[in-house]
């Protein structure tokens, strides 16, 4: 889980791999690295912290000069992030430098060998130990670097994408992927290389995705080699053209990502419609499902598998699928999933959520399923991703890229998915009735214009955060449909702002957590107007009688709740089904505001990434 960046061509590379790692931060950012050819030798610097920390550093002694370089900023998996095991890391001779995102899981056994032909080892790092298994076989067989690379991930398990160069060798980047991103934007006659595009987005469109098990040496002048790492076998680059813009990875004026991405969510939810959903000719049309349909209608069972926040989507889906399209449905974590031996069947059909469409567990579940004989089907924001390609098929959210860390866009842009699916089943199977089918559409489209009105709410919001962004716990509840809705809210407020939240169904409260009211503990409640709304005001009332402060989040022009409650946050009135889109807003906007107040890194919060590609 780190992000990687490489550039060789006839620009400065330095400029080109300092941004770059400014936007690959997401996928980690303990600490970060640099190593450039200036003509005569390699330049290196690396510090603990961030690519800021890494600019002061390079300040302070090595030359920028140069058009060939690596990049990386790091999520520590082995070794504590400090100066000495942040990338790039040199083999014995300083001849070769290599970054890596990934784990070498036979690093120890490989080192004791290495050592005992002599190597020393500075770092604790599983990279540093690869660079000198390249380096020794390189020398011991007199291969070029390609080959000794290419026999050298012959010899590990694990998962990386790695860049290495050799300083005798400058005109060329050995580049290689297994389980770890890995894209190489092709400019004329420069190449970039890159976790992802946002690197190299402004300088080039068209990029080559590597697959798993593929190597490639850019060298310049000649076009890029491809071939896999196991056989031997060519590839043919495939060039793709990619639609990001620049404009889609810059902050426009907000103040972090995560709020201009809570802003993106009127918009990005259209876009998750558009040619898709044709509410007023009664269609859902979703590329990657109409030829699958029957797998779905007569599957046993749907199982929904992901993590974290795609998982609470998959919650949410678990409801809609039952209730409409009348299928079971299970939602595990992929984690679990994954150990577990579970029962999977040809007639299971298995959906798969992810964002970043790298997550290793889900990966893992997918793969798993896939081998028991199910139908997979991805749901991912990342076009282009590992999860999107190793599954049958599946439909993209098309959120655009998710900088923040916490996710909000990508969450509201999943569940859009997951109930246009469920209604476009039920509607086939027959299970919902034609007025009901038609009625879901229309109000389904009109969510983006709820969503900004929740989002008008914004300055109401953050006076409640102004009385509550030093209370150490808070309590989240819900029902039914917004029961996955608490289990988000409070997973946003912990990730962000390091408070302790738990989020519950309300009617659980009396059986554990009611034990935590006191006049000192929030508790947020979803109080729409459902078909839980008494049962929701008596779950209120409860906690009043124990002093518990609330914070309610309630229908617009709600008068009962607003009696009881503490505060309220209002959001507009749509089908129960549909609620989790509008009052997740408030929640996400809630803990936003706390994490600022409290002056925490929203955009990238302790001890998380993006991506986590490790499990
Ligand atoms: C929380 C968050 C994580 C991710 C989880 C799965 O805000 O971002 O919990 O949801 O790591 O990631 P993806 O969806 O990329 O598989």
């Amino acid at each position: 889980m780190c992000g990687i960046v490489g550039y060789i061509g006839h620009r400065e590379a330095y400029p080109i791999i300092i941004n770059g790692l400014k936007r690959l931060e997401y996928r980690g950012y303990d600490s970060a690295g640099i190593a450039l050819y200036d003509g005569s030798k390699i330049q290196l610097a690396k510090t603990k912290g961030k690519v800021v920390d890494l600019e002061a550093e390079v300040a302070k002694g090595i030359t920028t000069k140069g058009s060939l370089g690596i990049g990386h900023t790091r999520w520590a998996t082995h070794g504590v992030p400090n100066d000495v095991n942040s990338h790039p890391h040199y083999s014995n001779s300083g001849d070769l430098v290599i970054i890596h995102n990934g784990i070498i899981e036979n690093y120890s056994s490989i080192k004791k060998e290495l050592i005992k032909r002599g190597y020393v080892f500075h770092s604790d790092t599983d990279t540093e130990v690869l660079v000198n298994l390249i380096e020794e076989i390189k020398k011991k067989e007199g291969v070029k670097l390609g080959k000794a690379v290419q026999i050298a991930l012959n010899q590990v398990v694990g998962a990386y994408a790695i860049a290495v160069f050799d300083q005798k060798k400058p005109n060329e980047i050995v580049v290689a992927k297994l389980g770890s991103p890995l894209a190489i934007g092709v400019g004329e006659d420069e190449f970039f290389i890159a976790s992802d595009a946002s690197p190299f987005i402004e300088f080039t469109n068209n990029a080559i995705y590597l697959e798993d098990e593929q190597m490639a040496v850019i060298r310049l002048g000649r076009e890029i080699r491809i071939r896999k790492i196991k056989s031997d076998k060519r590839i043919k680059p495939f060039v793709q053209e990619l639609k990001l813009n620049i404009e889609q990875i810059e902050k426009g004026g907000y103040d972090h990502f995560m709020l201009k991405e809570i802003y993106e969510q009127p918009a990005v939810i259209k876009d998750t419609f558009r040619g898709r959903l044709l509410a007023d000719q009664g269609i859902i049309k979703l590329g990657g499902l109409e030829e699958f349909i029957p797998k779905f209608v007569n599957a046993d069972r749907i199982i929904i598998v992901a993590c974290g926040t795609s998982w609470h989507a998959g919650l949410v889906a678990e409801y809609t699928f039952e209730d409409w399209a009348r299928i079971p449905v299970e939602v595990e974590y992929a984690s679990e999933f994954r150990y577990r031996n579970p029962v999977i069947t040809e007639k299971d059909v298995v959906i798969a959520i992810s964002q970043s469409g790298e997550t290793a567990d889900t990966l893992a579940a997918i793969k798993l399923a896939k081998e028991k004989g199910a139908f997979v089907y991805g749901i991912c924001n990342v076009v282009g991703s590992t999860i999107s390609r190793e599954t049958h098929s599946g439909t993209y959210t098309h959120a655009g890229p998710e900088i923040g860390v916490a996710s909000t866009k990508a969450f509201t842009t999943q569940i859009t998915v997951l109930t246009m699916i469920a209604l476009k089943l039920a509607h086939v199977k027959g299970t919902i009735s034609r007025s009901d089918y038609m009625m879901h559409l229309r109000e389904l489209d009109t969510i983006p214009t709820h969503v900004a009105k929740a989002l008008e709410s914004n300055d109401e919001i953050k006076e409640i955060a102004k009385v509550f962004k030093d209370s150490p716990n808070f309590l989240y509840l819900g029902r039914g449909y917004n029961f996955p809705v608490a289990l988000e809210g409070a997973l946003k407020l912990k990730e962000i702002s390091y408070i302790h939240a738990e989020g519950y169904p309300a009617a659980e409260m009396k059986h554990g957590p009611i034990a935590l009211i006191d006049e000192q503990m929030p508790v947020v409640v979803v109080a729409i107007n459902s078909n839980h709304y008494g049962k929701v005001v008596s779950n209120i009332e409860e906690i009043k009688a124990r002093k518990g402060k609330i914070i309610a989040v309630v229908t617009q022009g709600d008068t009962a709740v607003r009696e009881l409650a503490d505060y309220v946050m209002e959001v507009p009135k749509t089908p129960e089904t549909l609620t989790p889109l509008v009052t997740t807003i408030p929640l996400q906007l809630l803990s936003y505001h706390i994490a600022v107040m409290l002056n925490r890194n929203v955009d990238q919060p302790r001890n998380l990434a993006k991506s986590v590609t490790v499990e």
